[in-house]
């Protein structure tokens, strides 16, 4: 199965969301090899539940949730909200929250409890920074960043889908080539194969677009992508959803 999972940001409240499913949806047409997770803003996440609600390949899921299932968390969503608006899954580590909302490794790991626990499924990103990356730590950094789940028991394990999406690549233009996510996702893989887990799903992220989907989703290795800019332009989106895979 391919996901085509679109990560809105800080993009489309309810009536956005709505305008955009409307122009999506009638370019869409739904495939039994593929699904379509959209990640709203959170005030966005009923009205794009709303509108996936008749499409069975559609999912909805929140940006962020916080670990604690109520209290005084001024600015925070539990993962019992999310899922009462709709949402069937969450994103956890994504980049912007590691390193402009400073989430450490432990928070992140906590969140994933709190979120499988809530019955929702965390979509754990990992990926390395430029730096990272050309000091030759690229496995390295994506191993640390997998300790969020060394508690997890390989049932649950089975169910945390992961993104892939190296810093370096996020909103800049510039990505992986396929052989270099392949390669990182090969490594997930047999992370999560030495912990008894089978069937990882794994997404590759970063400026990935229409031109380059074909490419990066024709690898054996990546099992779909998670995208954020070419996301937001419904018929940029179609065009990605619709990508033909031999
Ligand atoms: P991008 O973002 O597609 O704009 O690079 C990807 C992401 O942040 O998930």
């Amino acid at each position: 199965m391919l996901v085509f999972a679109a990560n809105w940001k800080m993009h489309l409240g309810p009536s956005g969301a709505r305008q955009f499913l409307d122009t999506f949806l009638v370019r869409h047409e739904r495939r039994e090899d593929r699904e379509v997770w959209f990640f709203p803003s959170a005030v966005a996440l009923e009205a794009t539940a709303r509108a996936a609600e008749s499409h069975p390949d559609m999912r909805v899921g929140a940006q962020n949730v916080h670990w604690e299932p109520k209290g005084a968390f001024t600015g925070e969503l539990s993962v019992a909200m999310a899922r009462e608006a709709g949402a069937s899954l969450a994103l956890v580590g994504h980049s912007e929250r590691r390193h402009v909302f400073g989430e450490t490794i432990e928070e992140t790991a906590r969140k994933v409890r709190a979120l499988l626990d809530g019955g929702l499924i965390p979509l754990l990103c990992v990926g390395e920074q430029l730096k990272e990356r050309e000091a030759g730590a690229t496995l390295d950094v994506v191993e640390r960043q997998l300790i969020a789940l060394d508690t997890l028991e390989p049932d649950e394990l089975s169910r945390v889908p992961i993104a892939y999406e190296p810093v370096w690549a996020i909103g800049t233009g510039k990505t992986a080539t396929p052989h270099d996510a392949a390669e990182v996702h090969a490594a997930i893989r047999n992370w999560f194969a030495a912990r008894g887990a089978k069937d990882v799903q794994v997404l590759y992220g970063g400026s990935v677009k229409p031109e380059n989907v074909q490419d990066l989703v024709g690898q054996e290795e990546i099992d779909g992508v998670l995208v954020g800019g070419s996301s937001l332009h419904p018929e940029r989106w179609a065009e990605i959803v619709g990508v033909s895979v031999d």
